[in-house]
């Protein structure tokens, strides 16, 4: 079967290869340590599931649920930017409802990019950017985030033709996968260039709650202007381990919101309601949970950082997100490279190539994985024999 030619240029979904690899791995008979995709390996908390438990007995949210999501939800989140982040934002018209920020971060390119236009991206990236803005036909135009700049992109170095053609500037602050934070000086730079020169500007937020070391992650939506011309995304996922639920959440510009809300409703038909019901409840008396985690996060962190110092190899200690983004310590391509650490000794890492050009030469380690299976996979890594 032929398929559609814009699924020519798209890559397997870098996660969807990597499952792939470890599940050969595994009928080869090697017990496999998994750093690689991001997905928590601690529950959703307690009174989060009562609350699904009690909600899913409710005959009213069996029906469709409502397409921008319940107000109660689009409250609650208006509620927790505000108490977060001071920002105000208007639950009817500035929140809608996400079938986890993946989809919304992938439709916002349908929404907003057509045939040849393009979108600035950073590089390395979240793959879905690049990939969704492909798949509209649009170009993507790679913003190196170098070390040098401290994984900010440059924005003076873009060509003023492809300024004035682009449509959307994504960032990711937090970041993946680099665990850059960026701060509030940064994102007004930003919003400043975005408005300049009519470009919505786009921020995956959706690690916001795990920073250390004494930096908390603002919002974009905190810089002055932001709102005329700028969106954030946010997850579930990531802050209340809800990663299998699938819920997140777009805010900001009410135009921006309406031309998402105007693709998405033609496309799916909202987030089951028992789960908004649940969401709600990790909305409102999740801080204290998210504060736990952070320091999980942090005791794995240091876990990570002490034993690539022992190895010698060369990563920067990350200020946020919860990866580690490591050089390749071998004269070998990042795919080479994180095959061999899978071959020899079952650890899976995400290989920087699945990140853009930029990633090439370094790999990923997630932290999602228990404290012990952490340190072993690195008493795996020491004694492997290239
Ligand atoms: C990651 O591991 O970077 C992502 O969270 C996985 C995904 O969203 O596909």
């Amino acid at each position: 079967m032929k398929q559609a030619r814009r699924l020519d240029n798209a890559p397997p979904y870098l996660f969807v290869e990597i499952e792939e690899n470890i599940k050969k791995a595994q009928e080869k008979g090697i017990d496999v340590i998994n750093l690689g995709i991001g997905d928590p390996d601690l529950p959703t908390p307690d009174f989060v599931v009562d609350k699904m438990v009690e909600a899913l007995r409710n005959p009213q949210y069996h029906c469709y649920p409502e397409y921008d999501g319940c107000i109660e939800f689009r409250a609650a989140v208006a509620d927790y930017y505000k108490r977060r982040f001071h920002v105000t934002l208007d639950p009817e018209t500035e929140v809608v409802a996400l079938l986890g920020s993946k989809e919304g971060i992938a439709h916002i390119f349908f929404a907003l990019v057509n045939e040849g236009d393009f979108t600035l991206v950073p590089d390395p990236q979240y793959p879905v950017y690049q990939l969704a803005t492909s798949l509209t036909g649009g170009v993507p135009y790679p913003m190196p985030l170098r070390k040098a700049n401290g994984y900010f992109p440059d924005l003076s170095v873009i060509p003023g033709e492809v300024v004035k053609r682009s449509k959307i500037i994504f960032v990711n602050y937090p970041n993946n996968p680099t665990g850059a934070v960026a701060d509030l000086d940064m994102y007004q730079e930003i919003v400043d260039f975005a408005a300049k020169n009519d470009i919505v500007v786009c921020n995956d937020n959706a690690y916001s709650e795990f920073t250390y070391d004494g930096v908390t992650a603002p919002s974009l939506l905190q810089a002055e202007g932001a709102k005329e011309i700028a969106v954030e995304f946010h997850s579930l996922s990531k802050s209340y381990n809800m990663t299998g639920w699938r819920i997140g959440y777009a805010v900001g510009n009410r135009e921006a919101i309406s031309k998402l809300k105007k693709m998405k409703n033609n496309i799916d038909s909202g987030v089951f309601t028992a789960i908004q019901v649940a969401a709600i409840e990790a909305l409102k008396n999740g801080d204290g949970f998210v504060r736990e985690m952070r320091e999980i996060y942090l005791r794995r962190r240091n876990m990570a950082v002490a034993q690539l110092q022992k190895l010698g190899w060369d990563f920067e200690t990350p200020k946020g997100a919860f990866y580690v983004w490591v050089k390749v310590p071998l004269d070998m391509d990042s795919k080479s490279f994180s095959r061999l650490l899978l071959d020899k000794t079952g650890v899976v890492v995400a290989p920087g190539s699945g990140y853009g050009e930029c990633g090439e030469g370094y790999f990923r380690i997630s932290l999602t994985i228990k404290d012990e299976k952490l340190l072993e996979a690195f008493e795996r890594i020491r004694h492997i024999r290239y």
